[in-house]
Order: C-alpha cells, then sequence, then structure tokens
C-alpha cells in the first residue's frame, strides 16, 4: 500500500490500516466542527471513537460513511480514495453505519428491516424479475435465511413480525446492529451502540461487537463510557475540538498528560462518570 500524502497533517496512518482519514475539515455556518482530523483505524480492530461532547466524533463518522461531505481533507478505505463515492458506493465496498431506526423503517416489521438491508438484491432490476426469475428467487430466499439466522443470533427472531417502532429502546438497538450485519459490512461504524441501554444488554451488544471482530469486521465505534471502552476496545481515537488529540491503547493514552487533562482526568479520578 502507498501512504497517502499527509500534507503536513498529524500522522496516525499505519500500512494495516483498514479506514482512515487525514485532515478533514468540516464547519457548520461559521463554527468548524471538525478541524483537521487525521487517523487510522487498523484492520480487524475495535477502535473507540472519544471525545468530550461536541468533540466532531458524529460528524466524523458521518463524513467516514459518506452521509456528509467533509469540507476538505481525504478519506481512505485500506489503500482505496473513497473521499468522492456516495455512501451507497462505500457500503458496497462493506463500508457500514448504524443509524437511529427512521419513521419509515419503524414502520416496517422487524423482518422487512432485515430483508431491505440485504447486500444483493437481484430483484430490484426489473430485467431480472424477467429474465431470470429463478435467481431473484434463489438471493430471496437466501436472504430470507440469512435474516432469520441473524435475528435468531440477536434474540430477535420471536418478534420478526412485529412493527419495528413497537420494539423498546434495547430491541432497537439490537436491530440497529442486525441490520447493519445483513448488509455483510467488512467495516462497521457505530454510534454509541449502548447509549441509554441497561448494563446486562451493554455486555450483550459488547459480545455480538466481539463476534464481529472473530469473523473478521473492524469496528469503529463513538463510546462515552471508558469502562466500555477499555473492557472491548483493542484502540482508541481521542478526538477533542475536532482534531485527533491522541491515539492508541487505553493504557499509553492514560500515560498522555494532553488526554488525560482534556478528558480522561476526571474519568480516571473517579470524578466523571459518563
Ligand atoms: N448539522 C449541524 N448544524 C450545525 N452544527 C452542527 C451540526 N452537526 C453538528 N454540529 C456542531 O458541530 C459540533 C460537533 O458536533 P458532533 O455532533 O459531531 O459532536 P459529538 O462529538 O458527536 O458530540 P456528542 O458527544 O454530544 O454526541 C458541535 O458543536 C455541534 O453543535
Ligand atoms: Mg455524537
Amino acid at each position: 500500500m502507498t501512504a497517502p500524502d499527509l500534507g503536513g497533517a498529524p500522522t496516525a496512518i499505519s500500512v494495516d490500516s483498514a479506514l482512515s482519514c487525514v485532515d478533514i475539515h468540516k464547519s457548520f455556518g461559521g463554527a468548524k466542527a471538525v478541524n483537521g482530523a487525521t487517523f487510522s483505524v487498523p484492520k480487524g480492530s475495535i477502535t473507540a471513537l472519544i471525545g468530550p461532547n461536541g468533540a466532531g466524533k458524529t460528524t466524523v463518522v458521518n463524513i467516514l460513511s459518506g452521509s456528509l461531505s467533509s469540507d476538505s481533507g481525504r478519506v481512505m478505505m485500506g489503500d482505496t480514495d473513497i473521499t468522492a463515492l456516495p455512501s451507497y458506493q462505500r457500503a458496497r465496498l462493506g463500508l457500514i453505519r448504524t443509524f437511529q431506526l427512521s419513521r419509515e423503517l419503524g414502520g416496517l416489521t422487524v423482518f422487512e428491516n432485515l430483508m431491505v438491508a440485504a447486500k444483493v438484491q437481484p430483484g430490484e432490476s426489473l430485467m431480472n424479475v424477467y429474465l431470470r426469475p429463478g435467481l431473484v428467487r434463489q438471493a430471496e430466499k437466501e436472504s430470507r435465511e440469512r435474516a432469520a439466522s441473524i435475528l435468531e443470533q440477536y434474540g430477535l427472531y420471536d418478534l420478526r413480525d412485529n412493527w419495528a417502532r413497537e420494539l423498546s429502546g434495547g430491541q432497537k438497538r439490537l436491530l440497529e446492529i442486525s441490520r447493519a450485519v445483513m448488509a455483510e459490512p467488512s467495516l462497521l461504524l457505530l454510534d454509541e451502540p449502548m447509549a441509554g441501554v441497561n448494563p446486562a444488554l451493554i455486555d450483550r451488544i459488547g459480545g455480538h461487537i466481539h463476534e464481529l471482530k472473530a469473523a473478521g469486521v473492524t469496528v469503529l465505534m463513538v463510546e462515552h463510557n471508558l469502562g466500555v471502552v477499555e473492557k472491548i476496545c483493542d484502540h482508541v481515537i481521542v478526538l477533542a475540538e475536532g482534531r485527533t488529540l491522541a491515539t492508541g491503547l487505553m493504557s499509553e493514552l492514560r500515560e498522555n498528560t494532553d488526554v488525560v487533562r482534556a478528558y480522561l482526568g476526571g474519568v480516571l479520578d473517579g470524578r466523571v462518570d459518563r
């Protein structure tokens, strides 16, 4: 792989990077939400993106997934520059993010939610429907089997015919992740997948994230709970005021006085419980 030209930006790009961004900037009106973020997500890792409220984490995730364009900077998937690709093309390359359950998806059943997230849908082409009906039927059968198996794994199979909007908050979190898994990610972006859920469900979702890693999926997750980060993440990126403050193992970041001062101090002293 050829290392990208960093253009003087702080470097955190490794050759084993599944996803990286270089000198990302994004302003809303006059306010800089992201101000030179540069980091890479090691292939096969569970990487945490942490930082204070308003640090730009969600904005960065939106830019990485292609649902928001940056003002400047580059996004690379491995050694492929994906900066100009729309989100559906990034998804085809395996870059999938979770979304909160939207109104439209809430109006589908749990099972339908997975079916619309399936990656290969030859039935979408009218040509295939007329000329290759066998192929369409076979693909649909495989998708239905895959959806059923994912729902079973995530404990949602018995709820498959329920309206998604009627699920509990925790079940909706599991559905969001199941939908992402249905899309066959190689790289999964999760924005606070455990926010507002009870400790038992935190452990369960953490277990699913580990299963995904074991299956070869690279995960980047925004997470406020540093206990969770320490327990399940291999690598941490700290964002503050739209810039990458530090990257490394949680144990290394504890030694970094800038990080401790900017973000971790209160947490490590037990003064802040986020
Ligand atoms: N669509 C938008 N329009 C205007 N300002 C925005 C928009 N999205 C984000 N911002 C601003 O950009 C900054 C970064 O927001 P962002 O949501 O990315 O932070 P965050 O790190 O995800 O915060 P949190 O931990 O609270 O989720 C904030 O000051 C926010 O108010
Ligand atoms: Mg956010």
